[in-house]
């Protein structure tokens, strides 16, 4: 078969849930040759999956072409990712939409946000050929939203409700200030002053709050620990990834206690601090 034929097959087969053996950190190989489901996911050059095949040259698109085939898949059949239910409108409309972005609104320069913004947009020209309708394309832009891409003013929308009330959690308020002077200093760059992201994703919001408060807080301090800073990963003082955690659950609402935060992901994770996002939030992101 030849490699384009293969590369085809491959998406086509794996559109539905592109994340399936999935470690960037190690090479590309039969057992790991999944892509990324999440924009949060994305590979870069940097990253062994990418660096050790041919996609290298080309900045990996064939792998990161996950993350659109997802939110493309979740347009067309429906399904949740990430907190955000989708209900699918076909594989007809879908196709409609997608063909209509390529052909008029993106060019090879076209950033994720971009075909995340070119697709609704493509949509809501498409209600006027009656085509498709407005909730349709409501639904166009939670599939995008699901796979991580929301547009600024979104994620600014969502950030401005009330965060949800997390209650008194064990962790200090001394905790949290001493994390927030490391994060200003070693995470602000990147992930922005008030944690909306930049060159990192947002750290907050309930997309942020699904994914590693449902995974409970102890995955959120491990990976922490062992992936961030990006450019220099496990350059901290275990106490300083301990505090940072402190302050990025106060930044997501929660209420220091008395008790200080135990060093332990277990422990973490034994806390309770599961705290799924309310169906008001949910429905402020789909604005
Ligand atoms: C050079 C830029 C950069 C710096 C500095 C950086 N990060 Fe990140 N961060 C990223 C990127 C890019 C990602 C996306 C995942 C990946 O590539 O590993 C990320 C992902 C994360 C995530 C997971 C977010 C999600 O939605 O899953 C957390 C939490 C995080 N960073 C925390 C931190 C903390 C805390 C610091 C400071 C110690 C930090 N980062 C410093 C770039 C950075």
């Amino acid at each position: 078969m030849c490699r384009v034929t293969q590369l085809r097959t491959r998406s086509v087969v794996w559109s539905s849930q592109p994340s399936g053996g999935f470690l960037k950190s190690a090479s590309f190989s039969l057992a790991n040759k999944g892509q990324p489901d999440h924009y949060s996911n994305r590979v870069t050059t940097f990253d062994r999956i990418c660096s050790s095949t041919t996609d290298f040259f080309n900045g990996c698109v064939h792998i990161n072409s996950g993350i659109v085939n997802r939110a493309l898949f979740l347009a067309s059949e429906g399904g949740n990712q990430s907190g955000v239910a989708v209900a699918g409108v076909g594989t007809g409309k879908v196709g409609r939409i997608v063909y209509r972005a390529l052909t008029t609104k993106l060019i090879p320069t076209s950033t994720f946000l971009d075909a995340a913004k070119a697709s609704y947009d493509a949509c809501s020209e498409l209600v006027f050929a009656q085509v498709v309708t407005v909730p349709d394309c409501e639904q166009v832009r939670l599939a995008f939203a699901a796979v991580g891409l929301l547009t600024a003013e979104e994620v600014a929308a969502v950030t401005q409700a009330a965060p949800a009330s997390l209650g008194t959690l064990q962790f200090t308020a001394e905790q949290s200030t001493t994390g927030g002077i490391v994060y200003g200093g070693r995470c602000r760059g990147c992930h922005g002053a008030t944690l909306l992201g930049g060159l990192g994703p947002p750290l907050t919001g309930p997309l942020f709050r699904n994914k590693w408060y449902d995974g409970s807080v102890g995955a959120l301090y491990d990976f922490v620990k062992t992936r961030m800073p990006k450019v220099s990963p496990g350059s901290l003082t275990p106490t300083e990834y301990l505090h940072l955690v402190a302050f990025i659950v106060k930044e997501n609402g929660a209420t220091p206690g008395s008790e200080p935060m135990p060093e332990n992901s277990q422990a973490l994770n034994e806390m309770g601090f599961r705290q799924p996002a309310t169906d008001t939030e949910q429905t402020t992101q789909a604005k």
